[in-house]
């Protein structure tokens, strides 16, 4: 990784310079430097708005200056009301592509000029989650971006935990494609092929063919299973997901049960994964996995839901739940840099900034423009 202690000394001076300046300028004169910003404003409306530029405010902070962000169904929550943790007056945001332009003293694997990936999880590294592998628990950091403090919809975004949170980009893949690595693909990755167990020659059923869900498909494909079965309710995003290399797609209604049993010769699927967030998919896992498989959650659940232990008590299930860590990102940097995966196919429609609020309407209803991810340009 690269270190600052290779850089020429009088760089060194110069940027630690820069950064102790941000931190001693007075406020009335940081406040004079404005950016514009995509705003939770109130229920239902995203707002462009202006706002202060973010300066440092602890030596291990960055600040970047964005390239490309994209829109999360998890923002799509926030407008609705759904995340209790993120208040008003937010600036929204928790994935992008970036250029860092100034660090505090203690960051010491980047600097100004750096191309990066901002990761949605922020990491301090130190505390016992982060070093037990749960960066998504980290007690100074977690999913903080956008949430509980300012995040990447914004021409310029502080980024705590800077050494922790930023991942440099492959300069040979593109933007777009890296854009992904920020949520998408771990979220499918981690939290449902590896929390799945996907294994050589096994069965794996994906319950909604989002972006999450199809991040799940492309990454599942690397432990060659033998039957990736996408199930969804919107035909074009199955026929992206047969094109994404889906052996089977079934369209989610009455029958998918007895499809998915039929496709299976009446076993059911080692590794189900639930990608969609609400209890008739996660009902629907249930039964579809099979003896001795593991429902692999993903989806956020804001509704309560039923366990049938009265089914499965004697099955051998496993049943996994994880909020995204986003420690595959480096791995996952070098699979889109060697072609592995090509994740920049969920990029179906293309904003500038200034029409954020236009980016947000067309996400918001995503169906009515087959859209799957928007990528937001600086
Ligand atoms: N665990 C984590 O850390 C984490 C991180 C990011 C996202 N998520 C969650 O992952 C889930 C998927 O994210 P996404 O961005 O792909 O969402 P999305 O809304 O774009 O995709 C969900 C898909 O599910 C399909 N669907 C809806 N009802 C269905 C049904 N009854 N049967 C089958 N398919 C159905 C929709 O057509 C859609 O294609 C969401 O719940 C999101 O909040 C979790
Ligand atoms: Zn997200
Ligand atoms: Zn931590």
């Amino acid at each position: 990784m690269y270190s600052l202690r290779r850089l020429p000394p009088l760089f060194i001076n110069a940027h630690k310079l820069n950064a102790a300046y941000s931190l001693s300028v007075p406020t009335t004169r940081r406040s004079m430097a404005t950016m514009k910003a995509l705003v939770y404003a109130a229920k239902g409306k995203p707002t462009l708005e202006e706002r202060p530029k973010p300066t440092i405010l602890k030596p291990t902070d960055a600040i970047v200056k964005m390239v490309k962000t994209t829109i999360c169904g998890t923002d799509l929550h926030i407008f609705k009301g759904d995340v209790a943790t993120c208040d008003t007056g937010r600036i929204l945001g928790h994935e992008g592509v970036a250029v860092v332009e100034q660090v505090g003293n203690s960051v010491s694997h980047f600097k100004p000029g750096d191309k990066v990936i901002v990761s949605c999880i922020t990491s301090c590294m130190t505390c016992s989650n982060c070093r037990q592998g749960m960066p998504s628990h980290c007690t100074d950091g977690g999913w903080a971006l956008g949430n509980t403090i300012d995040g990447t919809q914004a021409e310029y975004t502080r980024i705590p935990h800077a050494d922790g949170s930023l991942h440099r980009v492959a300069e040979t893949a593109s933007d777009d494609a890296q854009l992904m690595l920020s949520d998408t693909v771990p979220t499918g990755y981690e939290c449902g092929v590896l929390q799945g167990k996907v294994k050589l020659g096994s069965t794996v059923a994906i319950v909604g063919s989002g972006p999450v869900g199809l991040g799940a498909l492309i990454t599942s494909q690397l432990y060659s299973p033998l039957q990736i079965i996408m199930i969804d309710l919107n035909e074009k995003r199955l026929s992206l997901a047969r094109a994404l290399g889906a052996t089977h797609t079934v369209v989610s209604g009455p029958n998918v049960v007895e499809q998915v049993m039929q496709i299976t010769s009446g076993r059911g699927v080692d590794t189900v994964i639930e990608a969609v967030g609400i209890p008739a998919t996660f009902e629907l896992c249930q039964k579809l996995v099979a003896v001795g498989g593991t429902v692999a959650n993903l989806g956020v659940h804001g509704a309560k839901v039923d366990l049938h232990l009265e089914e499965l008590w004697d099955k051998n299930i496993t049943l996994t739940t994880r909020l995204v860590d986003a420690r595959s990102t480096p791995m996952l940097i070098k699979l889109v840099e060697s072609g592995k995966i090509q994740p920049e196919k969920f990029a179906t429609h293309n904003f500038a900034f200034g029409d954020i609020e236009k980016a947000y309407s067309v996400f918001g209803a995503a169906e009515a423009h087959d859209c799957l991810k928007v990528v937001v340009n600086f």
